[in-house]
């Protein structure tokens, strides 16, 4: 079959190359992919937002299947248009999205379906929100309610920090309308964990658990980013924990939605705190997580094109009594390799070396996320430019946590670009942290 993946990242090209490996594809596009999907599949110059396009060109080129990666085409509404038109699409509909797109109705639902999540409140005005943050005091996070690409979240140590935050959100209003309402929230402790599951709303199948590492800094220092590693399984999560999220956490929200008729299919990623009494939500994202896949993916045995499709057919319960998805035993790390500068401004174009020395490393992958691959005009040959802030995710699997950790950074440290960062710490909580349960 014909298979479209929509997306330019990291994420997109972990999913590219599980996809890859499918005995279903014929022919795999990407739209608009980087540097490294090309090396896979065909990448086409439309806008992973740009749904007319889109749309056009699968028609066009008669795609039997369409993966959705980013939230923002999900979030405009690109599954119901792709369904009107009777073709397959994996991801959620536009108001089902609406569990990413608004904190306000993904706070409300879970409050009305008792999934368990920090207390919070709901203000439409600075003045009442900054009122309210007197009385409650600090720490607290303050959150925009839209998207934000990751920089909605101000996790406030003190009252002044927090009526900044306010201030900024709705009266500078440096997130625009995604700012029209906040949240102020209570401060949850605890590790965190990201729990990604695939849905038809009426079967799940949970992938493998994950952990993330938001800021840019070792000791999680510095400013929040769209996620500098992660490695997979977390040992934090043991099977019972696992059994109490799915039952708590997933089951509930998607039957909570269902109850109001909004009947949520794709992938449904949830970060949660591990509190000690119990996890909590901190968000659902209505997609894969990013840098999670790549960690995730390594490890997986099945055809996860399989599962999807399952999705989009309805019938995932069959595909589920048929074996289902199976992990590999093995840990996966992924390391992301960042511009100089990066989360803030940073260049593009530095070329990067070492990618030849890694490729044959048995058990190592390199996810490229914001590279182009272009073709070098005086000695003919291949190379690769860095074009984003998260450059390259660099994952390794091995038998133990710590074999995984000591192989990915064996790879990194053969790759280079000017002003090439990392942390030199992703895993790390896994090998020091005692489980909570
Ligand atoms: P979110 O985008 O809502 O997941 O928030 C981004 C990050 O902010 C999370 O990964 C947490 O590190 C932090 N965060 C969000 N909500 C809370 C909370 N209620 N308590 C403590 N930290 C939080
Ligand atoms: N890793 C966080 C996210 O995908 O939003």
């Amino acid at each position: 079959m014909r298979v479209l993946v929509i997306g330019s990242g990291g994420r997109e090209h972990a999913l590219v190359w599980k996809i890859s490996q499918s005995k279903l594809v014929d022919k795999l596009f990407c739209a608009p992919g980087n540097g490294g999907i090309a090396e896979l599949a065909e990448c086409i110059e439309i806008k992973t937002e740009d749904i007319p396009n889109l749309l056009e060109f699968v028609k066009k080129e008669k795609i039997d299947f369409t993966l959705v990666g980013p939230e923002a085409p999900l979030a405009k509404g690109i599954v119901d248009e792709f369904n009107n038109h009777r073709l397959r699409i994996f991801g959620p509909a536009k108001l089902p999205a609406q569990l990413e797109v608004s904190k306000v109705f993904a706070k409300e639902l879970m409050s009305k379906y008792k999934v368990p999540t920090a207390d919070f409140r709901v203000f439409d005005h600075p003045d009442k929100a900054k009122r309210y943050i007197e009385t409650v005091g600090a720490p607290c996070v303050v959150k925009a309610e839209g998207l934000a690409q990751g920089k909605g979240v101000i996790v406030a140590k003190t009252v002044e920090e927090a009526i900044q935050a306010v201030k900024s959100i709705m009266e500078d209003r440096i997130f625009g309308e995604a700012g029209n309402r906040i949240i102020i929230e209570e401060c949850l402790e605890g590790q965190e964990a990201s729990i990604i599951v695939i849905t038809d709303s009426k079967e799940v199948i949970p992938l493998a658990s994950s952990q993330d590492h938001k800021r840019v800094f070792d000791n999680d220092q510095g400013p929040n980013t769209g996620g500098m590693g992660a490695y997979s399984p977390t040992p934090m999560i043991n099977e019972d924990l696992f059994k109490e999220i799915l039952e708590k956490i997933i089951y509930r929200i998607i039957d909570g939605l269902a109850k109001e008729n909004i009947i949520y299919k794709g992938a449904l990623y949830a970060g949660i705190m591990l509190t000690k009494d119990g996890p909590k939500v901190l968000e659902f994202n209505v997609r894969f997580g990013d840098p999670e896949t790549q960690a995730i993916l390594p490890r997986l045995k099945g055809d996860l094109l399989e599962a999807m499709l399952a999705v989009t057919y309805d019938n995932l319960s069959k595909f589920k009594r048929l074996g289902g998805l199976k992990w590999d035993s093995h840990s996966c790390v992924c390391v992301v390799c960042a511009s100089k500068g990066y989360p803030g401004e940073y260049e593009k174009g530095k070329e990067i070396f070492g990618l030849e020395q890694v490729k044959g490393i048995q058990d190592v992958v390199v996810f490229h996320a914001g590279t182009r691959r272009v073709l070098d005009v005086q000695t003919r040959k291949i190379k690769f430019l860095t074009s984003g802030g998260r450059v390259l995710g660099v994952t390794a699997l091995g038998r133990t946590i710590k074999e995984a950790i000591n192989k990915t950074y064996d790879a990194v440290k053969k790759i280079y670009f000017e002003g090439m960062h990392y942390r030199s710490d992703i895993g790390r909580r896994a090998i020091e942290e005692k489980p909570l349960a």
